[in-house]
């Protein structure tokens, strides 16, 4: 069955990429009010895939409630095969905003075929690692039928914090039910090197408000009496981290949990390089962060702080003297095992509070949280995905941990209780959540076969 899947994936190659293209042309950015109605038609793609392949009960699951937008889940199953076990199979079909344009070589809704590359905002997190659940699915489907049975759950808001899938997960969990997951939302950690993802970060994204005067003031007239906002936030970002990257939030690591010295020993015999990582993916002139720690550790088991903008004030070209009202931080916290999202949250807003500057009032605001999450690895779903990524690759697959979150797998961890695959076919260099996203081509294939393959293995 598998083998007939395979070469019928092989066969339509060049049209699941087609279809690919089609769906990276719908800006599908969630956090942006103006594109809603995009973000629902990419919904309506991926629902028009999935019954396509042959899935039943395909439907969008709405999300909104009176107080929220959300965007609508699309849902699918097949549910034929008695004794067998289910999979639940998870993507995401929205993506992060393109911006800077000018940064893209080619725009980034229109998907642009490389040196075996296709380059696309949402190319690689996740449209097209989404899509080869679909193009798997649809190939077993037509060759014969699925080795085991499935549900397909793919959200709209996993790049906004995930809240409506969370929702959904605790309140009607029961229609997710499953014996495992399989995610393919991360990364190889090189090329041709079979990658399953065991860990992730979790976070708190907030902002961090600062008011100072009534009203906006001319800042020669007023300039060395009045607070400034912007000063303030910069002095309290500045003791939030100090310059070896240790969080100086009291109480900030009660309770994390250490990596176990056979992980960290496994972590060691990886084929990373400082100094090709330094230069080729962060291009800086060095690394920073806490020097005790490898830049794996720092990136995968410790937690970190990070500013993602500060809105507000005068920002448009040339100069205008005036002293903001008011200025604002996009910050986040990357968490790890042991820490809790609420918890360090309020560690942060009380310490914030306790250092506003003289004259400032500051006020803290979370926008979305997840939770971290390490899974374990002694169980037949991630050994046959170890055994199924390996024979397409040819290699010896390893297990590493990554740095970004994912928040609703810590809930099919903990409130379905099941066992979570996470087989992505990313690489370092793909540029997620910057210009000139893309992914590998010759890995979209790859990743189809590894799916069918690892269903096979799951149902056999
Ligand atoms: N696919 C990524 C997460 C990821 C990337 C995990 C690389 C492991 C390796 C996901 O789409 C993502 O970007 N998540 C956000 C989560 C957030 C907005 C809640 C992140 O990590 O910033
Ligand atoms: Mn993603
Ligand atoms: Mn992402």
């Amino acid at each position: 069955m598998s083998e007939l899947a395979i070469r019928f994936a092989k066969a339509n190659g060049a049209r699941f990429v087609e279809e690919l293209k089609a769906l990276l042309r719908i800006p599908s950015v969630s956090t942006a009010p103006e594109h809603v109605d995009d973000v629902r038609k990419a919904a309506e793609f991926v629902a028009e895939g999935l019954r396509a392949a042959g899935l039943e009960n395909v439907r969008l699951i709405e999300t909104s409630t009176a107080e929220r937008t959300g965007h609508p889940l699309v849902y699918a199953d097949w549910l034929h095969l008695e004794g067998k076990p289910t999979v639940l199979l998870y993507g995401h079909y929205d993506v992060q905003p393109a911006e800077p344009l000018d940064e893209w070589k080619s725009p980034p809704f229109e998907p642009t075929e490389r040196d075996g590359n296709i380059y696309a905002r949402g190319a690689v997190d996740d449209k097209g690692q989404m899509w080869m659940h679909v193009k798997a699915l649809e190939s077993l489907m037509k060759n014969g039928g699925l080795p085991v049975n499935v549900r397909v759950i793919v959200e709209g808001e996993e790049e906004v914090g995930g809240e409506g899938i969370a929702t959904f997960v605790r309140e009607h969990g029961d229609q997710l039910k499953a014996d495992a997951a399989l995610v393919s939302d991360t990364e190889m950690f090189a090329p041709e090197l079979p990658t399953l993802c065991v860990g992730l970060r979790g976070m708190i994204y907030t902002e961090l408000e600062v008011k100072g005067a009534a009203t906006d003031l001319h800042s020669g007239m007023y300039g060395g009496a009045a607070p400034n906002p912007f000063v303030a936030l910069a002095q309290i970002i500045a003791k939030l981290k100090d310059e070896d990257g240790h969080i100086s939030i009291p109480g900030f690591y009660d309770g994390i949990e250490v990596p176990t010295a056979e992980e960290l020993a496994a972590w060691k015999t990886l084929p990373f390089n400082e100094e090709e990582y330094r230069s080729h993916e962060v291009g800086s002139t060095e690394l920073t962060g806490e020097s005790q720690y490898s830049v794996l550790e720092r990136t995968w088991s410790r937690p970190t702080m990070d500013v993602h903008g500060m809105p507000g004030g005068f920002i448009g070209a040339g100069a205008k003297t005036v002293i903001p009202a008011k200025a604002m931080a996009k910050i986040s916290f990357r968490l790890v095992p042991g820490m809790k999202p609420e918890a360090t949250f309020a560690k942060y807003k009380a310490f914030v509070e306790s250092i506003a500057p003289k004259g400032t009032q500051v006020n803290v605001r979370m926008i979305h949280s997840g939770e971290p999450i390490v899974v374990s690895t002694d169980n037949v779903y991630i050994r046959a995905a170890k055994a199924a990524m390996g024979e397409v690759f040819g290699k010896e697959t390893v297990f590493v941990r990554g740095g970004g979150s994912i928040p609703i797998v810590g809930d099919f961890v903990r409130e379905l209780g099941i066992p979570t695959v996470m087989m992505g076919f990313g690489l370092p260099d793909d540029n997620l959540h910057a210009p000139n996203e893309k992914f590998h081509l010759a890995n979209f294939h790859r990743g189809i076969e590894s799916i069918v393959r690892f269903l096979g293995k799951v149902g056999a």
